[in-house]
């Protein structure tokens, strides 16, 4: 579960007559260090990664956290009554160790353990104390044979074995382990042994959920002969668009019903579209904005997610409310998703590539992007996966609504060529690697885009920070004289996307503004450019069609920002302060 946080991590293990604890400040290598020295033996056991929320990384702070040294607990989501629980029961004589809000569970488990002595029972009473998001895990001293644990808007299943049971946030984590998974509702708490397990809702009731089958391929979630799973997550492209696109088509057309049942019948309502989505999945939505209103001729909102239920949006009729989400498991694009329906939209749709997910679950309609797992902290297949998904829903709805077939039959075929196109941009890598020195050693960095490339210049600019730790700012080009111009000078490298297209004009003048006082361009642009740089340089990109070329831009400034990264020798896989899956809000 490392890619959930990796700031510290620890384990409780049943031994004979004590719980063996060990917890770690720093990276998971650390805890299986003191592992592999201690070799502590057991048949049950609970361990977790943690990203801070309440409390910096520490090892006080880091989980297990216990009670009386008897309860032992895990929990990832976010306790949101912690303070009164902590008040209420540090007069009810619990002491606290930590600063986390987590704490509070293991006391509260221990203190209802005081009326009912079972496990099971406390588990059931305490998290009708709890308000806010939890997944929760649980072991008693004196119970050497179960697991209890308990969900509430944070993602948790159960991994069935042969005569060995699993609990996880994640299928990935239990992939060498099994394929069959019990995924958890809202409310439920599940018993677990090594020989069975029993499900139970939220009125205590026992229930059954069903089981999944899921094969991860061990290959998806290991490097193979790759420096880091960012960089083999951005050579797998090709194949990841590929398989996104894969059966979507009749001759020349988008086929009906790609999104579910009835959703082509659907699409023939809409009147506007609200995205919805975090980071990269929300630069996705900017693009597709573009598209939908140019293939679709629908007119389209975008909200980051962490803001959209708080602006009390008001809800026009006939709008298909769409979230994107790698993992759908971020809590944000959840909360919106949940906020939604309670809304009066038409449906609701997600664009998501773990099948699994809640968001998946939750979504009246799903397009998996079948990128396979993405591992690296920074998103590369899964947003441009993202994007060809979007462009399947504009054709898709554009069908529905009878709009420009000709213009679907050259995207048809477009995309199909798409994965052909990926293969070539890659190869621009050594290109690139000759203006790495010049931007590896900076501290700043802008990047300038236009029209629809300005999202993909935003995705450029996060991907660079996020992994090299070089602070850079993406503007729409025209924007630049407006403030921005006043960072130029010859220490900031200005990086620039210049398609051709209708606003290639434009954007050279806009360039031209920043040669003129002194900035270093790198231009990523078609054959026929007018920017005659005198520093800098000018790297020339495959042919593709306009509408999909975002895409294709998109790959230089993954392998721009890998390679600087690598130059810089950050962790760029785990970047720091970040994790992979946001499940908390
Ligand atoms: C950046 C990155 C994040 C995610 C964001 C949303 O490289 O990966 O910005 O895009 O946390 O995550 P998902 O797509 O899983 O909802």
């Amino acid at each position: 579960m490392e890619y959930r946080g990796y700031d510290s991590a620890g384990i409780a293990l049943h031994q004979k007559d004590s719980i063996f604890n060990l917890r770690t400040f720093g990276k998971v290598s650390l805890l299986e260090d003191g592992m592999i020295e201690q070799r502590p033996k057991s048949k049950l056991g609970i361990a977790h990664t943690r990203w801070a929320t309440h409390g910096q990384p520490s090892e006080q702070n880091a989980h297990p956290h216990a009670s009386s040294g008897e309860v032992h607990i895990v929990h990832n989501g976010i306790i949101e009554n912690y303070l009164e629980l902590t008040e209420k029961l540090t007069k009810d004589g619990y002491q606290f160790e930590s600063e986390t809000d987590s704490e509070v569970i293991a006391h509260l488990l221990h203190q209802h353990l005081q009326s009912s002595g079972d496990l099971l029972a406390a588990m059931h009473d305490a998290i009708k104390e709890l308000d806010g998001a939890y997944a929760i895990a649980a072991i008693h001293i004196n119970d050497k044979s179960r697991l209890i644990v308990a969900r509430n808007k944070s993602p948790l299943l159960i991994g069935v074995g042969l005569e060995e049971n699993f609990a996880a946030s994640d299928p990935l984590a239990l992939s060498q382990l099994t394929n069959e998974f019990v995924f958890l509702e809202d409310g439920d708490v599940a018993e677990i042994t090594k020989q069975s397990y029993q499900v139970y809702d939220g009125k205590s009731s026992p229930v059954t959920r069903d089981v999944t089958e899921i094969d991860i391929a061990v290959n998806a979630v290991t490097k193979g002969e790759y420096s880091h799973f960012m960089e083999k997550e951005i050579y797998e492209q090709p194949d990841a668009v590929a398989n996104t696109i894969n059966g979507k088509f009749g001759e020349d057309d988008v086929l009906d019903n790609i999104f579910g049942l009835d959703s082509s019948e659907i699409f023939r309502k809409i009147k506007r579209i609200q995205f919805v989505a975090c980071g990269t999945s929300l630069h996705a939505g900017k693009v597709g904005r573009f598209w939908f209103e140019q293939i679709a001729k629908i007119p389209c909102y975008v909200d980051f997610a962490s803001e959209y239920r708080y602006r009390d949006p008001l809800v026009e009729e006939d709008t298909l409310f769409v979230t994107i989400s790698q993992s759908g498991e971020t809590a944000d694009t959840l909360a919106a998703l949940r906020y939604a329906q309670e809304k009066d939209y038409l449906s609701t749709l997600s664009i998501c590539n773990v099948p699994t997910s809640s968001l998946a679950r939750e979504s009246e309609h799903v397009l998996f992007t079948n990128a396979g797992p993405e591992i690296g902290v920074a998103s590369t297949k899964a947003f441009t996966t993202q994007l060809a998904g979007l462009m399947l829903l504009a054709m898709s709805i554009a069908k529905s609504l009878d709009r420009d077939q000709e213009l679907r039959k050259n995207l048809a075929s477009e995309l199909k060529a798409l994965p052909e196109v990926i293969k070539e941009t890659l190869k621009l890598s050594d290109e690139i690697l000759s203006i790495v020195p010049n931007i590896a050693d900076k501290h700043n960095a802008l990047f300038l885009g236009r029209g629809m490339f300005f999202p993909i210049v935003q995705e450029g600019a996060l991907k660079l920070k996020e992994i090299s730790y070089i602070h850079a700012e993406a503007y729409p080009a025209g924007e630049l004289k407006h403030g921005p111009l006043a960072l130029v000078d010859d220490q900031i490298p200005v990086v620039a996307l210049s398609p051709e297209n209708t606003l290639t004009e434009k954007l050279v003048s806009n360039l031209e503004e920043v040669k003129a006082r002194g900035g270093t361009l790198y231009v990523f642009g078609g054959p026929n450019s007018k920017i005659n740089l005198e520093r800098g340089a000018y790297i020339q990109m495959p042919e593709c069609s306009e509408l999909l070329a975002p895409i294709i831009y998109t790959i230089p400034l993954q392998i721009l920002a890998y390679q600087v990264a690598c130059q810089r020798g950050t962790d760029l896989d785990q970047p720091r302060n970040l994790a992979k899956s946001v499940t908390v809000e």
